[in-house]
């Protein structure tokens, strides 16, 4: 969603700005803009619908001279995305420039009050109040002095934000505050930096600097950040984060796109993620603030997530319960925060699953839970991110920076993180012994070259892709935990696509979307060598009886499978059930690729996703 950037310092803003603005374009976003301060004083800016090329190629014929600026991608949420709504958002001199990412939510009274009072609002969006509250403040209480007139305006709002703001009178200074939704800043020799997230700061520092919310930021064009929080109190240490990868990781290292190389990544990044975890109590799990016996005495884990996250949070509750015997509750977490009678035990975990760490949904769920007295425990990928600070514990999925929306790497990485938590449970109350764990662990440990087999028979996802041409819907059927890859394969299909695809258990077909079915219609049956295998070939034969074309996801050697199907996607035998959904779903993510590109689309940026969705 939304991206804000800021910069104050020696160089030319404007270019660093929209570099700033291309790295977070995987955000999501449908319009963008830039707005720079002249050392003259004057405020000169850009901002159009559409991609941030677009704006680049306006900005190169636009003066867009001063060393102090700020920039946004919007992604809509109150009004359209057009140019007039695009960010920043001026007040009523044209003196004051804002971006703002989150929901002003009681922006429709401050509007009607300003415009009562005089003030000129030409959008329709509920960011554009803030300029016009900071103009009132910079002409009043908080005369002469810019971060003060920020944390005035701010104290007028309700909702969520991350704001940027640059004013002409104060051409070497940009003042940056948030509550709700991310933003971080880094001070560095040749000027201080903000964004939303690390991304565009990996090129510049390896330290980044995080706001509370209601922290005011002030950064100088010196290079220094000076923060003050809601009461104006200096905060002399604030926390850090380190960038521990490479800004070539953000990059795409001579992959056609971003998702094909975090396809290819899966393999390392479980490595990374099992490094290091066997130890004394089985599985180290240092970051579960639990002791053992806190641990011993969980009698019940709820696990929150959205999309791709809550199809790991299906996968681990089939972990939890097989290895640790505690019964888990997976809950979509923008159904969880609406759910009134929400019943919690005094032993209850919650499990917050979240790559980005920034999913409103989901923080507001976590918040809940621990309001709820649940000891809350964030799997998540974005190191520092909000879920991984709010939660009593984080374990970080070391998957390296996700840049194409659609999710992959953390899609597995998270469910093997989750994995590594059942076991630590297991251990933990006593359903799990020590040698039972190294066995499991043992078998995790075949997980990466299992997947570099799979990767190595992309072939056949490329020959299956062709059996979607000129098809509007299909239809994933799995049973147990294998229908999880087919509600995660059919996601990816549909996302990145735009091609229907419903999900199915495979044995719940008959109670309705059967009817679906007619000569032709693609049905992708997810059908390893499990213990309910012969139960989904005879789904497969049901589906084959009425003129499906059936792509099967089978374990090598199944010649049922491979009789019955048009093209099956194989892959190799699995230690245990639960390594197949690990290793089964690289080949749904790469038939989803390949339809995708067949069809045409940017498989990096789909139309109306956000990679982070910060708004409930
Ligand atoms: C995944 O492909 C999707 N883009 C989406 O479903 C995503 O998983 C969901 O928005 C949750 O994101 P999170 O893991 O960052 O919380």
């Amino acid at each position: 969603m939304c991206g804000v950037v800021g910069y104050v310092g020696s160089k030319q803003a404007a270019d660093w700005l929209l570099d700033g603005l291309s790295t977070l374009e995987y955000r999501g976003y449908d319009s963008a803009g830039v707005q720079v301060v002249s050392q003259s004083g004057n405020l000169h800016g850009v901002k159009c619908a559409g991609r941030v090329a677009t704006l680049r190629e306006r900005a190169s014929v636009a003066n867009l001279n001063g060393t102090c600026g700020i920039g946004h991608t919007r992604w809509a949420t109150h009004g359209a995305p057009t140019d007039r709504n695009a960010h920043p958002h001026l007040d009523c001199t044209g003196r004051i420039a804002v971006v703002h990412n989150g929901i002003i939510e009681n922006f429709q009274d401050l509007r009607r009050e300003l415009m009562a009072a005089g003030h000129h609002l030409r959008s329709d969006t509920d960011s554009e109040v803030v300029p016009h509250l900071i103009e009132d403040a910079l002409a009043g209480p908080a005369a002469g002095d810019l971060a003060r007139a920020v944390r005035n305006a701010c104290e007028r709002l309700e909702g969520a934000w991350a704001l940027a703001v640059v004013c002409a009178d104060f051409p070497n200074m940009l003042v940056c505050t948030r509550k709700g939704s991310p933003l971080v800043v880094a001070s560095t020799e040749d000027g201080a930096y903000a964004a939303s997230d690390v991304m565009p700061l990996a090129n510049v520092t390896s330290t980044v600097m995080q706001l509370n919310d209601y922290d005011v930021a002030t950064l100088s064009a010196d290079g220094s950040v000076s923060i003050v929080d809601r009461d104006g109190v200096v905060i002399d240490h604030p926390s850090t984060i380190t960038i521990d990868w490479d800004a070539s990781a953000a990059t795409l290292g001579g992959h056609p796109d971003f998702m094909a190389k975090e396809i290819s990544e899966q393999p390392e990044a479980i490595e990374r993620l099992l490094s290091g975890r066997l130890g004394e109590h089985g599985v180290e799990l240092d970051e579960l603030s639990l002791t053992r016996d806190e641990l011993a005495a969980v009698d019940r884990v709820v696990i929150i997530a959205c999309g791709t996250s809550y199809h790991v949070g299906l996968v681990a509750k089939c972990a939890i319960e097989r290895w640790a015997r505690v019964p888990v509750s997976v809950e979509y977490a923008s159904e969880f925060n609406y759910n009134q009678e929400y019943l919690v035990t005094d032993h209850t975990m919650c499990v917050v699953i979240t790559q980005s760490g920034e999913t409103a949904d989901t923080l507001a769920a976590a918040r809940r839970m621990r309001g709820m007295g649940c000891n809350v425990f964030a799997i998540t990928n974005v190191i520092g991110s909000t879920a991984a600070r709010e939660a009593d514990g984080a374990l970080y999925i070391q998957a390296g920076p996700e840049v194409a929306v659609a999710s992959t790497k953390a899609y597995t990485a998270q469910m093997v993180a989750s994995y590594l938590l059942a076991m630590r449970l297991g251990f933990a109350n006593g359903h799990m012994t020590r040698e039972e764990v190294g066995r499991r662990f043992a078998q995790l440990e075949t997980i990466p070259d299992l997947m570099r087999e799979v990767l190595s028979r992309r072939w056949q996802d490329k020959q299956a892709s062709r059996l979607f041409r000129d098809k509007h819907s299909s239809l994933f059927l799995g049973r147990n935990v294998s229908s999880t890859t087919a509600y995660e394969g059919a996601l990816k299909l549909k996302e990145i696509s735009y091609q229907h695809a419903e999900a199915y258990p495979a044995g719940e077909m008959k109670h309705g979307p059967i009817a679906l079915l007619e000569p032709g219609f693609p049905v992708v049956a997810v059908v390893p060598a499990d213990h309910v295998h012969d139960k989904t070939v005879s789904n497969i034969q049901e589906c084959i009886a009425r003129g499906a074309v059936v792509i099967a996801v089978a374990t090598d050697g199944d010649e049922r499978v491979a009789k019955l199907c048009q093209e099956v996607l194989w892959i190799p035998q699995c230690a245990d059930e639960l390594i197949v959904p690990v290793v089964a779903v690289l080949h749904l993510q790469l038939l989803a690729r390949y339809v995708a590109r067949d069809r045409g689309f940017d498989v990096d940026k789909p139309r109306n996703l956000a990679k982070s969705v910060t708004v409930e």
